[in-house]
């Protein structure tokens, strides 16, 4: 981080991060969510201000102060942040999908509050798939677009992390191994950021900011002059 102190590669580019996690809607009192604090969306926010981008940080549900100079916008459900998303991305050099977007929500939102019923078993909750926000930008993006995805992995970390960049289409996947306290609400990672082109470059234990500066190394060197 302190060899790129006053680096401003960014400068007139306009970025776009998602952080956080989505929450699905069940009634008006509960929903269905994920662990992800937003520190790593937040450290990549950070980063690309002082690297001289104008930052757009679709936020869901994140509990941490707002990055000096980026422009924050809150959502909540995957369909409030797919919006953002895609509405911010119009003009972007490059978007970095670092939120866990829920897979599924539930397939009716139920208006009133479900409350127990004295000696009945709950109703199961169904699901219905939510849109691939990643997937969709890396489709229809403008020419020189750099998309870049975030996965978490567990098993041969390495080849789902192959296997998922070619599924999205994005640029790049920088891919953490999880497991129990790994990698969620810790203010380190350990990554592989792949790339379409065959590279892969490793990121060793440390800061989520300085796995947030590799990712900007890399996507600076993808953008077009
Ligand atoms: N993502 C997205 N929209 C979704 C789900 C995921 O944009 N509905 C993005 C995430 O922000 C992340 C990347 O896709 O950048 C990978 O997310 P991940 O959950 O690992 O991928 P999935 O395709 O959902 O695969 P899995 O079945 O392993 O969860
Ligand atoms: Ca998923």
């Amino acid at each position: 981080v302190l060899a790129r102190q006053g680096v401003r590669d960014l400068a007139g580019r306009h970025v776009v991060v998602s952080a956080g996690g989505t929450r699905e809607a069940i009634d008006p009192v509960r929903f269905i969510g994920n662990r992800s604090s937003g520190m790593q969306g937040y450290a990549l926010a950070r980063t690309a201000v002082a690297r001289g981008a104008r930052v757009t940080l679709v936020s869901a549900n994140v509990a941490l102060p707002d990055p000096a100079g980026a422009q924050v916008v809150p959502v909540g459900s995957a369909e409030e942040m797919r919006k953002a998303v895609l509405e911010a991305v119009q003009d972007a050099d490059a978007v970095v999908m670092a939120a866990a977007v829920a897979d599924f929500r539930p397939a009716g939102y139920q208006g009133s509050k479900i409350k127990k019923t004295p000696g009945a078993e709950p109703e199961p909750i169904a699901l219905a798939k939510n849109p691939d926000i990643l997937a969709e930008l890396a489709a229809d993006r403008p020419p020189g677009q750099v998309v870049v995805g975030f996965a978490a992995e567990t098993d041969d970390v390495l080849a789902n992390g192959r296997e998922k960049l070619a599924r999205k289409g994005c640029d790049l996947l920088v891919v953490n191994q999880v497991g129990e306290d790994l990698t969620f609400g810790r203010p380190d990672n350990a990554a592989v950021v792949l790339g379409a082109d065959g590279t892969s470059t490793e990121v060793p234990r440390g800061a989520k900011e300085a796995l947030a500066e590799v990712v900007w190394d890399l996507i600076a060197a993808r953008l077009p002059d």
